[in-house]
């Protein structure tokens, strides 16, 4: 049992304290990079600018030999680079990892002040947003870190996705949740070897006409994560932060990559990985509004005056609820176009 009042109390004497609201950011990418790969690295001042959030990664794709590598050259970067408007993230390893202790005790110690979120991969359950919670609050008293880092959960095991709920509300320090396609297709016994994305046998195909069982009918190839991504997105929004498709693979495959972006940017995401410089762009593509949806959104606002019930816009009925949705978009649309405006001054 833990009392209400508790919730936002800092885990650690001198932690900062929790925030009440995670102020949504515009990360329509979260674009990763190999700490321990120099000539990765010294291209990142000049990507920084064209991505939403840049983000070192510690976990899997990086060798095991070189974990300690990335570890520190993820430090001396955040060091030494003043990365402006776009926000840096990091993605340690997993909490029963070897390099999980060292990962968050030397970041959060060394360069606590300049990461704005860990993401954390494979959370399993409350327990290990708790853990991660409690720890980070002790080193951050330690360092006198002066504002909370954020913590984003990877949703990549069947035990996570059927514990997503509680995951999302166990800390004031979630700022969001990340689809983890590859290792929960791995998890869940998936018949799939890729990293995101779908597959040509998921699929339904027409009934036949007349019995003709032989005869070529259509079929229409489903989306394998639409069930995971919705119940993200509901858990997400039920706690206040953002939910993420995660990585796609492919990267020759930009057509993919683009519907797997927007079908989740339709239900609800903000934002996906980009694995691939080609990948920021389909990113920015899908995540930026729409310029048309956008202005029937506006239209749609304006054109609503106290009291109405139900009201028309060109010919098609509009209330309460539709009004709401077009708020949100234009609430959205604001978002990113302050973000493109402080990028470009
Ligand atoms: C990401 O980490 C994934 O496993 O898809
Ligand atoms: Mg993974």
């Amino acid at each position: 049992m833990r009392s209400p009042r508790d919730f936002f109390r800092p885990l650690a004497i001198g932690a900062p304290d929790p925030l009440y609201v995670i102020e949504p950011i515009a990360s329509r990418m979260i674009h990763f990079f190999d700490p321990s790969n120099p000539r990765m690295v010294a291209k990142m001042p000049s990507i920084a600018p064209t991505v939403d959030v840049l983000l070192g990664n510690l976990e899997d794709a990086i060798e095991i030999d070189r974990k300690v590598d990335a570890r520190r050259g993820l430090i001396d970067f955040a060091r030494s680079n003043d990365l402006g408007a776009t926000s840096l993230w990091v993605r340690v390893n997993a909490l029963d990892s070897p390099w999980n202790l060292d990962d968050l005790t030397e970041i959060v110690s060394e360069v606590g002040d300049r990461i704005d979120v860990i993401m954390l991969p494979k959370v399993q359950g409350a327990e290990d947003i708790q853990y991660a919670d409690r720890l980070i609050a002790q080193l951050e008293a330690r360092a006198r870190v002066q504002r909370p880092i954020l913590l984003h959960a990877i949703l990549e095991t069947a035990r996570g996705v059927a514990n997503v709920e509680e995951i999302c509300i166990a800390s004031p320090r979630l700022q969001g949740v990340s689809l983890g396609p590859a290792d929960l297709a791995a998890d869940r016994e998936m018949k799939t070897t890729n990293v995101g994305g779908g597959h040509p046998g998921y699929l339904v195909r027409a009934d036949p006409e007349n019995r003709a069982y032989a005869a070529p009918r259509q079929t229409a190839q489903q989306d394998l994560w639409h069930y995971t991504v919705a119940r993200m997105v509901d858990a997400c929004r039920l706690a206040g932060i953002q939910p993420y498709y995660g990585p796609f693979g492919d990267i020759d495959d930009v057509v993919a990559c683009e519907d797997q972006f927007r079908n989740a940017y339709i239900m609800g995401c903000v934002g996906a990985w980009s694995l691939h410089p080609k990948q920021i762009e389909v990113a920015r593509k899908v995540f930026t509004p729409d310029a048309a949806q956008v202005a029937w959104a506006r239209r749609v606002v304006d054109t609503l005056t106290d009291g109405a019930g139900a009201f028309m816009v060109d010919g098609k009925m509009q209330d309460d609820a539709s009004y709401k949705q077009c708020q949100k978009i234009l609430r959205y649309a604001e978002l990113v176009e302050e973000r493109d405006k402080l990028v470009a001054s």
